[in-house]
């Protein structure tokens, strides 16, 4: 797939799980048999994609690039870009403009480790023309998340760790967008938390009518928290 390129954000300081990522970056440590940002680069790479950006913040690019190289052992091309400051994955996302060149993305948040394949819900995004696409899954704990807001079966909002959860689903960190995404990114302004939101992203393309979702299937889990990163282990052991 040469007209669609990856982009894997493995930003942030990981201060959820302190004291593990005092040293160590979030997305180095193991999940299973791997360093966790395996998982999204597997499902990139399986999915056919060949050229993958990497984003990271400063403190642990040289771990990162030490353990991923030039993408050769993977079957596909890094470019590397460094994040100065954990300003949201929205604001990670923008980095990606220059690397796209116009062409659209598929992105995957490097805490998500889950074993769906994506080409399946590619294809159907392709199919469907421009736009976005967000894929779900149903948790037991969506305040943690960005969570979609239903009228019948079309998606009016996605709303960030919502005290009420108005459905049981977490957007989860597999996001595909086409070249539109970067004017929506510049219009943003931080959240309460700080950040260039993601849902805001998602809920601009909702108001546009041009946001596709899908449930992404199989096992999936952020492991950016204690509790969600000990899930980790347990749903994906081989
Ligand atoms: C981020 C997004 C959230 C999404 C989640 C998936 O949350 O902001 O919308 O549901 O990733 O892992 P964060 O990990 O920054 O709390």
């Amino acid at each position: 797939m040469r007209d669609l390129r990856g982009v894997v954000l493995a930003g942030g300081s990981g201060s959820r799980l302190h004291p593990l990522t005092k040293t160590t970056n979030k997305h180095l440590l193991p999940v299973g048999n791997k360093p966790m940002v395996y998982y999204p680069i597997e499902a990139l790479v399986s999915a056919g994609i060949v050229d993958i950006l990497v984003v990271t913040g400063v403190h642990h690019f040289g771990a990162l690039v030490a353990q991923l190289g030039s993408g050769a052992e993977f079957g596909c091309r890094f470019t590397y870009k460094v994040q100065d400051r954990a300003g949201g994955i929205a604001e990670a996302l923008g980095l990606a403009e220059d690397f796209a060149r116009g062409e659209r993305v598929a992105v995957v948040l490097g805490d998500n480790v889950f074993d769906a394949p994506l080409g399946p819900h590619l294809d159907q995004w392709r199919q469907s023309g421009k736009g976005a696409m967000i894929l779900l899954a149903r948790v037991p704990d969506p305040q943690r998340f960005g969570v979609p807001r239903f009228a019948e079966e079309r998606i009016v909002e996605v709303i960030e760790k919502p005290a009420l959860p108005p459905s049981p689903f977490a957007v989860t960190g597999v996001y595909f967008y086409d070249a539109a995404v970067y004017d929506i990114i510049r219009t943003l302004s931080p959240s309460a938390r700080g950040e260039l939101e993601i849902s805001e992203v998602n809920t601009r393309y909702i108001a546009q009518g041009q946001m596709h979702w899908a449930e992404l299937g199989g096992r999936w889990t952020d492991a950016g928290t204690m509790e969600s990163y000990a899930r980790a282990q347990v749903l994906l052991r081989h």
